[in-house]
């Protein structure tokens, strides 16, 4: 059993948030949060997440405008869905395009990054106190309005801090302050955690550098010191505006990565923004954010053997996976149930909509494994971590797999390999009538939770699943003789029901499925029946 830290609570419950992220500009207003809204209750979602500007929020330096932040909750209130805001401030993708004028004018203040070569970079220094000063002052003052306006009725369940923090453009910064930071000891606060630790990235990066007991930045860490240098500063940076902001108002926060596996060579500064929280450094994250709740990796990774590469380097028993950008296939599947991810949206959730307002026909499966996953939340919330949740895709061409379940083998086929009678009931035929026109290319995909030996749940498309009791030598025997030299092959059945979970998590049956529906199909699924259950006994 592996415990969950749950960070998202609603009502001092835990919650499953299901959703997507908006596009960057549409949370301005009303007009333009509206189709985001629309989407997420298309995907049967109970979450957006949605940015908040610091040039909009702060447009002239202490006074604040919370007008666009107020419409949002608003929206959601009447919508029924929750809100994760994220924080477009010091930090949006490695650089500092949402600061607000009068930072982004007066660079002798609000200092930014300067490059190896001597020029600035378009990036505000996390090593200069009038840039933290500033972006905490105005995120704190966000905090103390959404404590006034949402404490009691809680629309709004975390905030992002950044958005995919750290320096597009050169590994550190080389400005006098950072120089001066890079020249002296690191600070032993660090060298104790890594002493601690006894093993990890940063822990080898200082093996190889020599391991010595102290030292300067690059005498400790060599080539890597301006990253991990940077890597320090902002956890610090971020971490101590979490802390001044959770003082004021106490919900949950995080930051997200801009990953260092997206690109197949790694530059810091350059393939992705250096000192954001990637793999390299997220032990520093982990020892300098003791104020966040976690650290939220945006796992754009396309095929299914990169995208868990991630979920295990960013589920960790001290952090656990939610990825707040993804791109939304049926990976999905595998950080629910592999990796215990307490939730995955999507990015750019108006993306979907073809111009007509229909979903685009290559986004519709996955809206249908949106459906999936919130069809079977309550049981995600319930199972997660048990080891009983199992997730099974159709990338790598995959055709079927077997499942060691409790006291069953189970075989998931998945695709139309059966053609004429590939599961399912005349509502959801996918080969035409006895095959007389071809099956179209849905991608399969199904989670199966064994709540007890004898009760399963499925949700999925485009798969069957065969269960096969595991035997014993006198059940061998019995079978074999009840059968009459042909061994028992499947489990039997008590019932096969489509259903839904209501409000109090209750499964409530739509549909009951028996003879040819059940049989030679298998237990199929499609994403409209909602839940299926499948009671067997001994
Ligand atoms: C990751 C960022 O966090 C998002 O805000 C967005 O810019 C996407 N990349 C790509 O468009």
């Amino acid at each position: 059993m592996t415990e969950i830290k749950r960070i998202f609570t609603v009502n001092g419950k835990p919650f499953f948030p299901i959703g997507g992220q908006s596009c960057n500009s549409s949370g301005y207003n009303d007009k333009e949060s509206e189709t985001a809204f629309r989407i997420v209750k298309l995907l049967h979602g109970n979450t957006l997440e949605i940015p908040v500007y610091w040039d909009k929020v702060e447009p002239k330096e202490d006074t604040f405008d919370f007008t666009a932040v107020d419409a949002l909750i608003a929206s959601a209130r009447h919508n029924e869905i929750k809100l994760i805001l994220l924080w477009f401030a010091t930090w949006k993708n490695g650089n500092m395009d949402y600061a607000p004028a009068w930072v982004k004018t007066n660079p002798q203040h609000f200092k930014r990054v300067i490059a190896p070569t001597g020029k600035d970079v378009w990036n505000l220094s996390s090593h200069c106190p009038a840039n933290l000063e500033a972006d905490k002052k105005a995120f704190t003052a966000l905090c103390k309005h959404l404590k006034a306006v949402d404490g009691t009725e809680q629309t709004v369940i975390a905030l992002q801090i950044e958005n995919e923090s750290g320096i597009i453009g050169s590994d550190r910064d080389y400005g006098p302050e950072a120089q001066a930071i890079y020249d002296s000891p690191v600070p032993a606060k660090l060298v104790s955690a890594m002493k601690k630790a006894g093993k990890g990235i940063i822990y080898d990066i200082w093996q190889k550098a020599g391991g010595k007991a102290s030292g300067s930045w690059p005498q400790m860490f060599d080539w890597e010191a301006g990253e991990l240098m940077t890597a320090w500063s902002i956890a610090n940076y971020i971490d101590t505006i979490a802390e001044v902001a959770k003082a004021v108002y106490n919900i949950p926060m995080y930051d997200n990565v801009w990953l260092m596996e997206q690109a197949w060579w790694s530059m810091p500064g350059e393939s992705y923004p250096s000192g954001g929280a990637v793999t390299k450094v997220l032990d520093i994250y982990k020892w300098f954010t003791p104020h966040l709740d976690v650290i939220a990796p945006d796992n754009y990774q396309l095929d299914t053997h990169n995208f868990k590469k991630v979920c295990a380097a960013y589920s960790r028993e001290d952090n656990p996976l939610f990825m707040p950008e993804t791109i939304g296939n049926q990976n999905m599947f595998h950080a629910i149930a592999e990796y215990n991810s307490i939730a995955n949206f999507f990015f750019g959730l108006e993306f979907i909509l073809a111009q007509d307002g229909s979903v685009r026909p290559e986004c519709q499966s996955m809206v249908e494994s949106m459906w999936c996953t919130a069809a079977i939340a309550p049981l995600l919330l319930k199972y997660q971590g048990t080891g009983r949740i199992y997730a099974v895709t159709q990338f790598d061409q995959l055709s079927s797999q077997t499942l060691e379940l409790d006291g069953f083998t189970g075989l998931v086929e998945l695709g139309d390999k059966r053609g004429l009678w590939a599961g399912t009931d005349w509502r959801h035929r996918r080969a035409g009538w006895l095959g007389r026109t071809a099956a179209p290319a849905n991608p399969a995909y199904c989670l199966i939770i064994q709540a007890g030996k004898n009760e399963f749940y499925m949700v999925g498309a485009n798969c069957r699943l065969y269960l096969r009791p595991k035997t014993t030598l006198a059940k061998m025997q019995r079978d074999l003789a009840l059968s009459e030299g042909a061994a028992r092959t499947f489990a039997y059945i008590v019932s096969v029901d489509e259903g839904h979970f209501d409000k109090n998590d209750q499964f409530i049956v739509d549909r009951t499925r028996n003879g040819d529906e059940i049989g030679h199909r298998g237990l199929w699924v499609e994403p409209d029946i909602n839940v299926l259950r499948v009671i067997t006994c001994d």
